[in-house]
């Protein structure tokens, strides 16, 4: 439990930049999981600082985000494509063929053979080092809605309608929200060397504690990470202020 959220995302950020260069002094590429939403911009900022103010390099990172929407192009600026090149890629060193989403736009009957790729990518890379993570209102990890077992892998998943509820703004409208995405399983998601869920304020809270305290179950994907060696919440004061 940080002081504030930018303490956290400064913890953040130092830690990924020591990966990274530490990696790079032994010849190795970083494989990083990304997620998308408002948890993680100030972490985007702080790794976009790093990078023009300290000579952080991503030439030797590799990036598998979470998750798409489905029915969303690329250029869609609700798409997660385009929000991680806004509030990332764009500022860094990161290159392009290194940069891995799933697509939101596969006709459905190539849906599993773009998920199995997408897996097969990501061992490709030798894993990920460090992922991380938000939380949803529902408990989800990527969109890993409620009912998603402990082993998923990447495939298409309808949206929770409190997670379409809580997009309906951005969408200007819950009508305008897709009902479906591809995402990352709970088993991609824990097969990460490390892991780093970060949350902030309030909102937050009740979910954050059941995470945590609460039984490891499929009603809140995110109690799985309970079980997972090298996992860990990064939150701010309000986002801990339901912890039991
Ligand atoms: C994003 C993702 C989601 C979000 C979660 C929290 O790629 O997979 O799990 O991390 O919905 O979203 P925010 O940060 O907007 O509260």
């Amino acid at each position: 439990v940080f002081p504030s959220s930018q303490d956290a995302v400064a913890k953040l950020a130092a830690e990924t930049a020591e990966l990274i260069r530490s990696n790079e002094a032994a010849g190795k590429q970083t494989v990083l999981g990304l997620a998308t939403g408002g948890t993680p911009i100030a972490y985007y900022k702080e790794l976009i600082r790093l990078h023009k103010e300290d000579g952080l390099s991503f030439a030797n990172v590799t990036s598998f985000n979470l998750d798409e929407y489905a029915g969303l192009p690329q250029d869609h600026v609700e798409s997660y494509w385009y929000f991680m090149h806004q509030n990332l890629f764009n500022h860094i060193d990161i290159k392009p063929e290194n940069i891995n989403l799933p697509s939101g736009t596969v006709a459905d009957a190539d849906i599993p053979a773009h998920c199995a790729e997408y897996e097969q990518k990501i061992k490709d890379a030798g894993g990920i080092d460090l992922q991380i993570l938000g939380i949803g209102r529902t408990g989800h990890i990527g969109f890993n809605e409620p009912g998603s077992p402990k082993d998923s892998l990447t495939r298409a998943i309808e949206l929770d309608p409190i997670t379409r509820e809580d997009a309906a703004p951005a969408f200007g409208g819950l009508d305008n929200v897709p009902t479906a995405a591809i995402t990352m399983g709970c088993g991609t998601i824990l097969a990460a060397r490390r892991i780093v869920l970060m949350a902030w304020g309030e909102g937050k809270a009740p979910i954050v504690n059941e995470a945590v305290t609460g039984p490891v179950n499929d009603i809140v994907s995110a109690s799985y990470l309970q079980e997972h060696a090298n996992s860990v919440f990064y939150i701010d004061q309000a986002a801990a202020s339901k912890l039991e």
